[in-house]
């Protein structure tokens, strides 16, 4: 159209009239591209929260191929004309919301959605993504790979921080946790491991296909769908915990003596934490060299080797710190890490190891030009830091110089109160030192400060 004729249409248009063609062209209400993470700005979305995921993959270890459907089940906390989601890498082969294909587009790791109409605020709408390729993993920050990567026999599937996205569109990041369900098919005489309860194993023509069920809210970086040739194990514990481990049988000669120690791992932690926060365990050894860490992946962690006891520790405390009581932002991570390096000392300490004492003291006596220095764990400073020595060894002498101040009664009475106060839930450092001055009743602002957000070595506690 002209632009004079456009004008004069506006002329005569009456202001009745103007009023419905504002209201035709309502306000575009977008959801962001992130949560507002500063060390990963792209990370989660906003505009909705996932309720559920139900995740049906297909994956061939020779192809290295994927197929995949996701649908999402969400609530909008906005009205929304788009919205996110994060994806990377693989083909999207169609997209609807509810039962209307939607409009989409991909920007580097956003699926940008347009529905066929506006959602509007607190509507529930579910999304539907079909999708297939190669999936790859993610190159971090510090230089580490996570998500979809695979291995000789299978895959070694690990999302932290950001790998979940290489698998499925996620709402990918912790502040949004979600149910999980998972049917995965694999050529037989292969194991799919996921997170949560096995609810059926099947195999026809030649293919097994595993159902998982993840109940209890999870963050997209804890899922898992693991694959692999594995010898598995299955039993219930004492306290009716369902466990399932799956070991490569390269590993399981190692592995054996470790995961034999696992119930009474739980158990030991369950007393000094409470509760443990899921209804299903276990562990999944891989053999995957190119790998070079373990995860806390949901109610079973996946190691790239055999666990040694320090590590099966480690990530089986992440199922209180980290995975039932989530971050709300990565700068906090040293409430996950911190929390299970300080258990490992715990467990050395009460099972004829160092004490923690001994272990606080080794850190304490390295250099002040040591990593171990290098930046204070409560403000790591950026993305490629999070897993850096500061955030494991520091972050745990921090709870150790709490432990030292308030007394053990205090605590450990800290430990649960946090874990049971926050479960299946979220928790921030601040709420963390609230609580500790609430329980021991001691102003310990200075401690923090020193311990958590102070650049360089502290003075002796
Ligand atoms: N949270 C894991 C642990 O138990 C470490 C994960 C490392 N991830 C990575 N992409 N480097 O300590
Ligand atoms: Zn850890």
């Amino acid at each position: 159209m002209p632009k004079a004729a456009r004008r004069t249409f506006v002329l005569v248009t009456t202001p009745v009239a103007l009023v419905a063609l504002i209201g035709a062209a309502a306000p575009a209400a977008t959801g962001s591209k992130g949560v507002g993470d500063p060390y990963f700005p792209l990370a989660g979305n906003g505009g909705y929260h996932v309720e559920h995921y139900d995740l049906t993959l297909g994956y061939d270890p020779g192809t290295r191929h994927l197929d995949g459907k996701a649908v999402l089940t969400a609530r909008a906390t906005q009205r929304l004309t788009r919205f996110d989601l994060d994806f990377k890498g693989l083909t999207v082969t169609g997209l609807t919301v509810g039962h209307a294909k939607a409009a989409f587009r991909r920007d580097g790791q956003e699926l940008v959605v347009t529905p066929r109409r506006a959602l509007s605020k607190g509507e529930r709408f579910s999304v539907t993504v079909t999708y297939k390729g190669k999936p790859g993993p993610v190159k971090d920050p510090d230089g580490s790979l996570d998500g979809w990567i695979p291995t000789d026999d299978g895959a070694f599937v690990a999302g932290e921080p950001q790998g979940a996205m290489t698998w499925f569109p996620a709402n990918n990041h912790p502040k949004d946790k979600s149910s999980y369900d998972f049917t995965i098919t694999v050529p037989k005489g292969r194991t799919a491991v996921a997170n949560g309860v096995l609810r059926s194993q099947r195999t026809t023509h030649g293919k097994t296909t595993f159902r998982w069920r993840q109940s209890e809210p999870m963050a997209a970086y804890l899922a898992t769908a693991t694959v692999g040739k594995f010898k598995v194990e299955q039993f219930t514990t004492r306290d009716g915990i369902r466990v399932y481990n799956a070991v490569d049988a390269r590993e399981a000669a190692a592995a054996a003596p470790v995961l034999k120690k696992l119930p009474s791992v739980l158990e030991w932690e369950s007393k000094l934490f409470g509760r443990y926060p899921f209804r299903a365990a276990g562990s999944i050894v891989d053999h995957a060299p190119n790998v070079g860490y373990a995860l806390e992946t949901q109610s079973r962690p996946v190691y790239d080797r055999a666990p040694d006891l320090s590590t099966l520790v480690h990530e089986n405390a992440h199922q209180w710190f980290g995975d039932s009581v989530s971050l709300t932002s990565w700068k906090d991570i040293w409430l996950n890490e911190g929390f299970a390096t300080y258990a490992e000392w715990l467990y050395a300490e009460q099972h004829g190891g160092d004490s923690a004492q001994k272990a606080f003291d080794d850190l304490y006596a390295k250099p002040a030009s040591d990593e171990l220095w290098e930046f204070p764990p409560g403000d790591p400073g950026s993305g490629g830091n999070i897993f850096g020595t500061p955030v494991y060894a520091r972050g745990a002498m921090t709870l150790h110089v709490l432990r030292t101040t308030v007394g053990d009664r205090a605590f450990f009475g800290i430990l649960r109160a946090w874990a049971g106060g926050h479960r299946d839930g979220h928790g921030t450092t601040a709420q963390f030192e609230r609580l500790a001055e609430k329980v021991s009743g001691k102003k310990l602002d200075g401690l923090f400060k020193t311990w958590l957000y102070t650049p360089g070595k502290p003075n002796r506690p």
